[in-house]
């Protein structure tokens, strides 16, 4: 099988933390990877492993067969990447930043033009086309982070909490995006803490605990491994460690 993106003990740490644990990652080419796991788990710090906005501290990576530590731009330039905190040009216009974008990655005018148009619309940000990326609003800026990534048509796509903030329409249109992103043999690595729309979505999951990938494989075998009708919610809770004591503050 060919993996759009596989780790061997890839790990980083922060001082004595170790934040990512030496996972093995293997994303098969043409899934939709769902990446799960608790707060502080470790999600956005793999992401930004494998996109090169941070350095491992061991282990391996190969990104669409590439080591992203030998040739970081030859990865970059097939990837599309929604980081957590989104890395926007707040001095520029929306407009402006798409443009940005299409010259750095070297696309033509009249693609750049249609491909602009039609990821304003989608995102419904033509009537803002023209405002600074500082006064938008934090779903707005999802919208265009996601924009920008997608204007190059990448063919492995990197989101980092792609729903977060985003409203039920567009969220419905991006869904539909995904899906026919994936349909035509793109890769999407995603996290996201809404399990219904991994559930919906993915074809692959991966879930990490405290730096540790504690089960990976496609959706229905990673479910059908916990036990007959579990919804991915209590899988979920089951794998990253069990419930917690309900709240009972007799002062609140
Ligand atoms: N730059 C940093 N310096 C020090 N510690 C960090 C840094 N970035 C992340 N961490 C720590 O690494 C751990 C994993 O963080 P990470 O952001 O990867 O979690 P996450 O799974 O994305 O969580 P969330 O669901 O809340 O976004 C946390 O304990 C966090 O405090
Ligand atoms: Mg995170």
């Amino acid at each position: 099988m060919e993996f759009a993106v596989e780790t061997r003990a890839l790990a980083r740490t922060f001082g004595s933390l170790r934040a990512v644990d030496g996972i093995d990652l293997q994303v098969p080419a043409g899934s939709l990877y769902g990446f799960l796991g608790p707060n502080g788990a470790g999600k956005s710090t793999t992401i930004k492993c494998l996109t090169g906005l941070l350095r491992p501290s061991g282990g391996e990576m190969r990104i669409l067969g590439i080591d992203p530590l030998a040739d970081p731009v030859a990865v970059k330039r097939r990837i599309g990447v929604v980081p957590e905190d989104l890395a926007l040009f707040e001095r520029l216009t929306a407009a402006e930043m798409l443009m940005f974008v299409g010259q750095v990655h070297g696309i033509e005018d009249e693609t750049f033009k249609s491909r602009s148009a039609d990821l304003l619309s989608l995102m419904d940000l033509n009537g803002a086309a023209s405002t600074l990326v500082a006064d938008f609003s934090h779903g707005m800026r999802k919208k265009l982070a996601l924009a920008a990534a997608l204007l190059p048509a990448p063919r492995l796509l990197f989101l980092d909490e792609p729903f977060e903030g985003i409203d039920a329409v567009a969220s419905r249109q991006i869904k539909d995006l995904l899906h026919s992103f994936v349909a035509r043999g793109g890769t999407i690595f995603l996290t996201s803490h809404i399990l219904e729309i991994v559930e919906r979505l993915s074809t692959h999951i991966g879930v990490i605990a405290q730096g540790r990938l504690v089960a990976q494989g496609p959706l229905s075998e990673v479910r059908s491994g916990a036990g007959v009708g579990k919804t991915l919610e209590e899988l979920f809770i089951d794998l990253v460690g069990g419930e917690r004591a309900a709240a009972d503050f007799d002062w609140l």
